[in-house]
Parts: C-alpha cells; sequence; structure tokens
C-alpha cells in the first residue's frame, strides 16, 4: 500500500515503539511527539518533534495533515481531549490505546466489548497517576477522543501485553526465573492467563488503522486462554532449564500475605481469573493473529539478557521465595 503520514504520540517506550518500529517496516512516514525523556535516540529516520502534550506541546502539530494518528499515552480524558480537538480539522482517524481495564472488576469471563464500562466516582483528574482510577480514567479518554472525532475513532483494549521491552518485569519474570532453573514458586497450575505480544498488537492496529477501520476492539489473547502451566513450559522449552513448578496453590499464598500479580506475577486469585478470559472474537475476526507463545517467551528472555542488571526486577524477591519454598517443605 501507499505510504501514510502517521503521527504518533509517545512511541519510544514498549506498545508504542513496537507500533513505531513496524510502521517504519512498512514504509510509513512517521511523526513521533514525545517529551524527549524516554530513548530519545530512538527511532532517527522518523521526524521526532519534541513536546509534552500535558504542556503546550500539541501546538506543533496544529494544521498538520495526517492520515491517522496513534495516541498510546493519553491516560486523562483532558489531554486526549485536547490531542483529538486539535488534530480533528486535519486528521483522518485516530487510534487511541485504551485498556480492557475499562471493565469493572470482577471481569465476567467471555466480556466483550458490549459490556458496560467503569464508571469514575468523583471529580475528574486531570493530571498526576491515574492509580485505582486507570480503567474509568481510560474510560472517559475513550469518550472525550469520540466527541471530538465521532466516528473516526478506533478504540483498541488491550489485556496484559508482553514481550520484549516490556517495563513492568510482569510476564519478564516467568522466563528469566524459569532459566535459572531448580524448584519455582507458581501459584495454581490451570490459572488462565491471556496474553497479547506488543508486536501481535502493534500490527493489528496498523492494520486497522491502514483500512481506516474505527470502533472498539478487546486486544487479548484467545479467549480460551492458555494455562499457566502451559506458560512455564513454554519458559522450559525456551531456556532448556531443569526448572520445576510448585504449585502452592492460592489458599497457600493468600495465607502466606502473598499480594497476587503485584508480587508473585501473573497470579490472579480465582475471583478475579475472568480478567485474563476476555472475549477478543471481534479483533480475531478483523485479522488479530498471535505469534507462538514459545517465540514470545525467547525473544523476551534474550532481549531481558541485554538490560543492565538494575533493570531488571524479581518482582518476588528470590529470598521471598526460598522462604515460601521452604514454608512448603521443598
Ligand atoms: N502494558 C500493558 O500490559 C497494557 C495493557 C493495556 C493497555 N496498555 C496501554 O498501552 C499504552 C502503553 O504505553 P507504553 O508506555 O508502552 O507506550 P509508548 O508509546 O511506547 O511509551 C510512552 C510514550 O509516551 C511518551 N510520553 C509520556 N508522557 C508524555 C507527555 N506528557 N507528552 C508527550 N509524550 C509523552 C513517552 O516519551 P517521553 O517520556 O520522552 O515523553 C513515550 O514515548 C498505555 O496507553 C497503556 O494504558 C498497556
Amino acid at each position: 500500500m501507499a505510504a501514510l503520514r502517521l503521527l504518533v504520540v509517545g512511541g519510544t517506550r514498549f506498545v508504542g515503539r513496537h507500533l513505531v518500529a513496524e510502521a517504519l517496516r512498512r514504509g510509513h512516514d512517521v511523526t513521533l511527539l514525545t517529551r524527549g525523556r524516554t530513548n530519545p535516540d530512538l527511532f532517527p529516520e522518523a521526524e521526532r518533534l519534541r513536546g509534552d502534550r500535558r504542556q503546550g506541546g500539541l501546538e506543533l502539530l496544529r494544521g498538520r495533515p495526517f492520515d491517522a494518528v496513534f495516541d498510546t499515552c493519553g491516560y486523562f480524558p483532558a489531554e486526549v481531549r485536547a490531542l483529538a480537538s486539535t488534530v480533528a480539522p486535519s486528521v483522518g482517524q485516530l487510534t487511541f490505546v485504551s485498556s480492557i481495564s475499562v471493565y469493572p472488576q470482577p471481569v465476567a469471563p467471555g466480556t466483550d466489548e458490549s459490556a458496560a464500562v467503569e464508571v469514575l466516582d468523583g471529580p475528574v483528574p486531570e493530571s498526576g497517576e491515574p492509580g485505582e482510577a486507570y480503567g474509568a480514567l481510560k474510560a472517559l479518554c475513550e469518550r472525550a477522543a469520540e466527541d471530538e472525532l465521532p466516528g473516526r475513532v478506533l478504540h483498541v483494549r488491550p489485556g496484559l501485553v508482553v514481550g520484549p521491552h516490556d517495563p513492568t518485569d510482569r510476564f519478564t519474570y516467568w522466563p528469566r526465573r524459569i532459566a535459572e532453573g531448580g524448584p519455582v514458586l507458581a501459584a495454581e497450575r490451570s490459572q488462565p492467563v491471556q496474553l497479547i505480544d506488543a508486536r501481535d498488537l502493534a500490527a493489528f492496529m496498523l492494520d486497522l488503522s491502514e483500512a481506516g477501520r474505527t470502533g472498539v476492539f478487546n486486544a487479548t489473547g484467545p479467549t480460551r486462554a492458555t494455562t499457566m502451566e502451559q506458560v512455564l513450559t513454554a519458559c522450559v522449552a525456551a531456556s532448556g532449564s531443569d526448572a520445576e513448578p510448585v504449585w502452592a496453590g492460592e489458599a497457600f499464598l493468600a495465607e502466606q500475605g502473598v499480594e497476587s500479580w503485584s508480587e508473585l506475577p501473573l497470579w490472579v486469585p480465582a475471583e478475579f481469573a475472568g480478567f485474563l478470559q476476555v472475549d477478543a472474537s471481534r479483533a480475531r475476526a478483523a485479522g488479530l493473529r498471535f505469534r507462538p507463545l514459545t517465540e514470545t517467551v525467547a525473544d523476551t528472555l534474550a532481549w531481558d539478557a541485554t538490560r543492565p542488571p538494575a533493570e531488571r526486577v524479581d518482582l518476588l524477591a528470590r529470598e521471598r521465595e526460598r522462604e515460601l519454598l521452604r514454608a512448603l517443605g521443598v
């Protein structure tokens, strides 16, 4: 297809970074707007505008024609509205990177795009850290974009995004820990783990944007999610390690005060497991494809090995893991 003029607000950390890399690979003309703080030397082949979207930076975009715009770093409705209204007269379509966190917890398994979204209780903040209000604010961001560009917005709601350059260490913990070998503390072998490789997400967003598609799409893994056991098996296969998962079970972990998700990565108590079983069949029908899990694991492990040690954070510290394994008699 002919090269498009694309604007990415953001684009140098993780999700946006893969999007920009893929857009350039496809031969598009890409302009980035960032503050120049996160990996400022990336993508010399793109036009790199420097500005803070929250502090006047959007003026650099006024009147500039683009075929499509991607907002990968919108967290507050005021900033999304400001971007959408600034570009409205001179762009075709806008893709807003939202989240499945728009659905109130606990999310029912099989939740699709028709489900109600979370409603913010109290005043709407305009900046700072979204914190607990993250999902409700994303829902308001979607609405703000739609108000300014009616019928011209593609709302993509990713679930857990993983792969190289993931700054959270949530998924990366597992390939790294399994590669070290030995007994490995894990939660429940049959727990669903629904995830999407950031590169598959990037390709999907570009495909839809190139086709001028709009509307709302959950962008997660298959509804019949992978299990935690399959994730760990893929990690063993990628590293050839002698690791052996020790399935501690939810009751033991709760009794020991282990925090789900934030301390033992990817562990979600059964009550909240619907969050990892969202229905992405609409996106599948529109072309979303998933690479094999083993490829995601291998590439994540290879990338992780290139990171400075201080950046590689084990959410569950080794010492704490040893303590918990001892309590299990291992
Ligand atoms: N990770 C997940 O599992 C997950 C799941 C669901 C949804 N999401 C959504 O996916 C997106 C992921 O974000 P990402 O960080 O990976 O995207 P990214 O586009 O790769 O990185 C964030 C970008 O925003 C720029 N930026 C931050 N504040 C800015 C400002 N005030 N003005 C201009 N540029 C600014 C940063 O550059 P500078 O710092 O240089 O400004 C950086 O380029 C988010 O919208 C998130 O809500 C993520």
